[in-house]
């Protein structure tokens, strides 16, 4: 069924466990995340980016709608998640769209500009009842720019800005950078965890992994137990359905129906999503 975003994130976080959000493209990868999570028999997150939306002709709707029903037929609890939002016409198309939760991402801004929007964006989502994460520290490789290999400690979360930001925006969950990095296509990350460790003990409210694609599978488990508790996960799924198809059509060179191929990249994602709950998403009691 339908759930909201922030009680399964909040719930995660009481069980010092986290929920999964994958990003979703294409009508295969919403169906291929529910099959993983129905497989591991945890609830999800469906995240839709702005540059997702962008990929639909701008149109957030026919995909937001695909996943609701996906969601709303699902066997495990399925929560919708508008990802990376900076256009505040996007980010006002949420409720009607069936979103429980939003990030909005100012984090290229200055601090104060940062906080200035971020304050605003939260004033509207909650006065619409949404949870609402934001960034603070860049989080780099977003926006199609080369992902960074060692992620610039100058780019990081510091815990006491952190702390002031989260207080003074009054959002309900926090995205960190601690040598993660969207778009990584080898696991090569390595998180800080004492950052980590000190900006779980500076902040009250969840914080949220993203880059996980990059991150290896000791490493996340260790994030979770560090206190995030809720893990973004967008290239992961690309690189298991492209690797799929193109092996597929390699060995098929006749093949036409796009069910076929399309099919064996579905299945591939939906073997990583069941995968990478499994790693990220098993309650942890430690
Ligand atoms: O918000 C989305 C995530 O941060 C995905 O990052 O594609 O590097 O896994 P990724
Ligand atoms: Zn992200």
């Amino acid at each position: 069924p339908l759930a909201a975003t922030g009680e399964l994130v909040g719930g995660a976080a009481a069980a010092r466990s986290a929920v999964v959000a994958f990003n979703i493209i294409t009508l295969e990868h919403v169906e291929a995340v529910v099959a993983g999570a129905e497989a591991a028999g945890t609830p999800v997150v469906l995240q839709v980016s702005e540059n997702a939306v962008k990929f639909r002709y701008g149109r957030l709707l026919p995909l937001a709608r695909a996943a609701a029903a996906a969601a709303e037929r699902a066997a495990v609890p399925v929560g919708l998640h508008l990802d990376h939002v900076q256009s505040d016409d996007l980010l006002r198309q949420a409720v009607e769209a069936g979103f429980s939760s939003v990030m909005y991402d100012a984090s290229r801004l200055p601090y104060a500009e940062n906080l200035a929007a971020t304050r605003a964006a939260a004033e509207w989502a909650h006065a619409q009842g949404l949870w609402i994460e934001a960034e603070l520290g860049e989080v780099g490789g977003k926006d199609g720019r080369p992902p960074l290999d060692a992620h610039a400690p100058g780019a990081r979360t510091d815990p006491g800005e952190a702390h002031a930001f989260v207080t003074d925006s009054g959002v309900d969950g926090l995205a960190v950078a601690i040598g993660n990095t969207h778009a990584m296509t080898e696991r090569t990350a390595a998180l800080d965890h004492d950052l980590l460790k000190r900006l779980a003990g500076a902040l009250d409210v969840p914080l949220v992994l993203h880059g996980s694609s990059g991150v290896p599978d000791g490493e996340l488990a260790a994030a979770v137990a560090g206190g995030v508790a809720k893990v973004n996960v967008g290239t992961a799924l690309n690189m298991a359905m492209t690797r799929a198809i193109r092996d597929f059509l390699a060995t098929h060179p006749e093949a036409v129906d796009s069910r076929k191929y399309l099919g064996v990249g579905r299945e591939a994602m939906a073997r990583e999503a069941a995968r990478l709950i499994e790693v990220i998403g098993t309650p942890r009691t430690a």
